[in-house]
């Protein structure tokens, strides 16, 4: 088929697409339509709260991570579809807001207060007001027709009728007519409201339908047309005082009737320019610019500022009134380590930046991040608690170290609300490929060098920034060559996987045996022996499980794994933590020595060649790049296995 149709064809399904939803009747009509779908009258709140639940949610327990699992294990929360592709790690957060929306869609009070999301730089917050403005933007509403503030059609049936088409379409009629239309109705339909046309319209941010927006004013201009539009001072003379036609009701909160209207650094505005916004949302009127009297409007307001604003309007009294009308939502960074990677994968697959991407680069990119939002506890080091906010268990000394991450967390005062930025973090790693050129690939090397400079160059504190070098320099550098040591060890091991299953499998008959005081049964043999207490202690030693500790270490393995089974879960040799460990180092070890001497080595012989090229044939495979595991390699050959 020749392009040209292809095209067309695109062209025509869009705009009957469109044209079906599209809708022109008179008011009369209108009201059929109601009466067939009250739900079309519903009020701002009711119908974000409707667009957020429609897409569906589910419990966060309902996964298969047992990280998840682990750190959620008695808290019921949400997760809402509408959110989850996009955010992470903030599903509290998430819940709060879905919790106003809905407490507001009951007309609550909440309906008459403002949502104000307040966090540090980066954390999400005009990224989740545009998420709502999208929804938004993908529903549309019945307007009276011509209406610069696209108000309720039902605003035209006069007040004593009321009370009766409330009852025949059971919905509540609320707001009266603007000034335009209310002109409109007597000079252009004689009063008869059953005739005036009514039109559907879709929500638009950028056509200003449904959807407004407050940027900080300049403080030297806090003119409030912004906000409630402006009276055409060119056609003063053309009409007499009070004539509705001079009115422009185009102003943020005029355009977002209906729907939504974000403040942006809210508190960044006059005082006076406030009382605007709350006037809006709990009386729901505003002005009308000159004398038109008040315009009723319908609309939820989201603001959002840092929190040095908001501890600074709060510090002052005289603006109570403005803070007892005030939700206020706090949008603190993520602090899981898994959900920080994969804001960063958003990121950047919502961008321009196409390089390869090595193996932990994320990884370690995000664990800055995080370190440098935790606050300390005298329970464990940072990166312990890194780990542990990651749903991941800690072996220490043989054992999973027994700290409660729900206690941790009680035990902070203001953690995710200060530190290194999403932001901070995507400059850093294009500042490696602008390094890196050549290579097109940014790697945990040269996303940590460029991490360094730029935390060299940053205005923070001396303090801080002596913080953040060491967890680049000392804290991260460490955890980055075990990471990487692990990954070429495991690259030499042929077959790792099945390797640590066939030792895991080994490993549970002879500890079971061993428990029951049984045999073991060859697998292949089917011969009976006794269990092999040579080769349990030379898995358990390497988790540091010596003399009496062996026996408990046993039990605990069998009682642990005998339960998952029963849950129906299935087992592996990652199924039980310590032991895994184990394993991993038992396989670790018996390469260790080759692994070391070959990748420092300058020169190979042909056996070494042979493992090498398997080696790095291994590691190409699993993500790295020609680029980055020269990269890799050369740094591990300088970095590891100091002699
Ligand atoms: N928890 C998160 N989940 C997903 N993406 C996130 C998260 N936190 C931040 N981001 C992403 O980080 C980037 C910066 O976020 P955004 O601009 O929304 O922050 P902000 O809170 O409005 O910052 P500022 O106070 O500087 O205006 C966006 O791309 C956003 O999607
Ligand atoms: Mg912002």
């Amino acid at each position: 088929m020749p392009e040209g149709n292809a095209f067309e064809r695109v062209i025509k399904q869009d705009r009957a697409a469109r044209e079906s939803k599209q809708w022109r009747g008179t008011l009369l009509e209108y009201l059929e339509r109601v009466r067939s779908d009250p739900m079309v009258t519903k009020l701002s709140h009711a119908r974000i709260y409707d667009l957020i639940i429609s897409n569906g949610t589910r419990d966060i327990q309902d996964t298969d991570d047992p990280r998840t699992k682990r750190l959620y294990k008695d808290e019921p929360l949400k997760v809402y579809n509408f959110f989850a592709d996009e955010f992470f790690g903030i599903e509290r957060t998430i819940a709060q807001i879905v919790r106003y929306f809905h407490s507001a869609s009951l007309k609550g009070e909440e309906s008459r207060q403002v949502l104000y999301l307040m966090g540090p730089v980066g954390s999400g917050k005009s990224s989740l007001v545009e998420r709502l403005q999208r929804g938004l933007e993908a529903s549309t509403i019945y307007s009276i027709e011509g209406c610069p503030m696209h108000e309720e059609p039902l605003h035209l049936v006069p007040r004593h009728l009321r009370r009766e088409f409330e009852k025949m379409l059971g919905v509540h009629i609320e707001g009266d007519l603007c000034p335009v239309c209310r002109y409109r109705l007597k000079e252009e339909y004689g009063q008869r409201y059953e005739e005036f046309p009514v039109e559907t319209r879709s929500f638009s941010k950028r056509n200003r339908i449904g959807i407004g927006v407050v940027p900080p004013v300049d403080p030297n201009n806090q003119d409030t047309s912004v906000l409630i539009g402006s009276e055409d001072i060119s056609k003063l003379d053309q009409y007499s005082e009070g004539d509705p036609r001079v009115l422009e009701l185009n102003g943020a909160l005029n355009v977002g009737n209906r729907g939504l209207v974000e403040f942006i650094e809210v508190f960044k505005n006059e005082t006076e320019y406030l009382h605007a916004m709350i006037t809006a949302t709990q009386e729901k009127v505003i002005p009308a610019p000159g004398r038109h009297g008040m315009v009723y409007v319908d609309t939820c307001i989201v603001a959002h500022s840092n929190e040095a604003e908001w501890q600074k309007f709060k510090a002052d009294h005289t603006n109570e009134a403005i803070l007892d009308r005030i939700v206020v939502v706090k949008v603190p960074y993520n602090l899981r380590l898994s959900e920080e990677v994969k804001i960063y994968q958003k990121i950047i697959r919502n961008s321009d930046f196409r390089a390869h991407v090595a193996p932990h680069t994320l990884e370690v990119a995000s664990m800055f991040a995080i370190l440098s939002r935790l606050e300390p506890t005298s329970k464990c080091d940072l990166m312990t608690k890194l780990k542990l906010y990651n749903g991941e268990e800690v072996i220490e000394k043989g054992r999973t170290k027994k700290i409660d991450v729900q206690e941790l967390k009680e035990d902070t005062k203001r953690e995710g609300m200060s530190g290194i930025s999403t932001r901070f973090i995507m400059k850093a790693l294009d500042n490696a490929l602008s390094d890196n050129v050549l290579g097109n690939c940014i790697n945990p090397i040269n996303v940590r060098e460029a991490l360094i400079a730029m935390t060299k160059e940053a205005d923070l504190p001396d303090d801080t920034r002596k913080q953040y070098l060491e967890f680049l320099q000392d804290v991260l550098h460490k955890e980055y060559l075990e990471l990487l040591e692990k990954e070429i060890t495991r690259a030499f091991v042929y077959s790792y996987q099945e390797q640590a299953e066939s030792l895991f499998q080994n490993y549970l008959d002879h500890a079971e045996a061993y428990v029951n005081k049984t045999k073991v049964r060859d697998r292949n043999t089917k011969e009976e022996l006794s269990p092999d207490e040579g080769f349990l202690k030379s898995i358990e030693e390497q988790i540091a499980i010596i003399g009496s500790a062996a026996e408990g270490f046993r039990q605990e393995v069998i009682a642990y794994l005998w339960a998952s089974s029963r849950r129906g879960e299935k087992i592996s040799f990652k199924s039980y933590e310590p032991l895994k460990e184990a394993i991993e180092k038992k396989l670790m070890t018996s390469v260790r020595d080759i692994s070391r001497i070959i990748t420092k080595a300058r020169t190979r012989d042909e056996e070494q060649s042979e493992k090498y090229s398997a080696m790095v044939k291994n590691l190409l495979e699993n993500g790295y790049c020609e680029s980055c595991v020269d990269v890799v390699l050369k740094y591990a050959a300088n970095n590891l296995w100091k002699d």
